[in-house]
């Protein structure tokens, strides 16, 4: 066949570690609690920016350098991220990765997380904390949807890597990076209970 496919769009999944995950999740649940509770200009912060959820991403956005656990789930992000540059043939010898923020996403019913980006880092992800069933999960978009100007749609059993958009279900325990250029959300969920994840962006530095 001479049709190859080029310029591919990657996203990586897997869980955070093989041993203790659960343990090491739930720990961090209390953690994530905490600053919430503890964090009452980020609460009033939410109200104007992030109605029905908290996040930390106005006010507490460097949680792995001020926080034990949120540093100790650097170290574990990391083994992941040099992976993933590797999966995408990333040439990083000139510079390091560094995660330059980290901060914490609890979601109730109503939470919505619009379709963005992150301009400015080359990777961003997603640690999933807790994930009631049924819970949203993570939306992302063709990032040359804007370009088309003229297209037929795609047949709804179309291949996977012709999809315009794909969701991936969010588990607890688990990790997903994806680079930052691509524009991603979380529509609301149908659940009562709380979402919770630790987002966080790589630059080159
Ligand atoms: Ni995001």
């Amino acid at each position: 066949m001479a049709t190859k496919p080029w310029f591919p769009t990657y996203v990586y999944e897997a869980p955070l570690q093989g041993r203790g995950n659960q343990d090491f999740t739930r720990a961090l649940l209390d953690e994530c609690h905490k600053v919430r509770e503890g964090d009452s200009a980020g609460q009033l912060w939410c109200q104007e920016n992030y109605p029905a959820g908290y996040t930390s991403y106005g006010t507490l956005r460097q949680l792995h350098r001020a926080l034990p656990m949120f540093a100790d789930l650097e170290r574990k992000i990391w083994r992941h991220v040099p992976r993933f540059a590797r999966r995408l043939d990333m040439d990083l010898r000139e510079a390091s990765l560094v995660m330059t923020d980290c901060w914490v996403n609890i979601m109730s019913r109503d939470a919505v997380h619009p379709l963005h980006l992150h301009p400015g880092a080359i990777f961003s992800g997603t640690f999933y904390v807790r994930t009631p069933p049924g819970c949203s999960g993570i939306h992302f978009e063709d990032p040359r949807l804007e370009k088309f100007v003229c297209i037929p749609p795609r047949f709804p059993d179309c291949r996977p890597a012709n999809r315009q958009q794909v969701t991936y279900g969010v588990e607890a325990g688990k990790v997903i990076l994806f680079e930052s250029w691509l524009r991603h959300g979380v529509v609301s969920s149908p659940t009562h209970d709380e979402r919770v994840s630790v987002s966080f962006n790589y630059a080159w530095v």
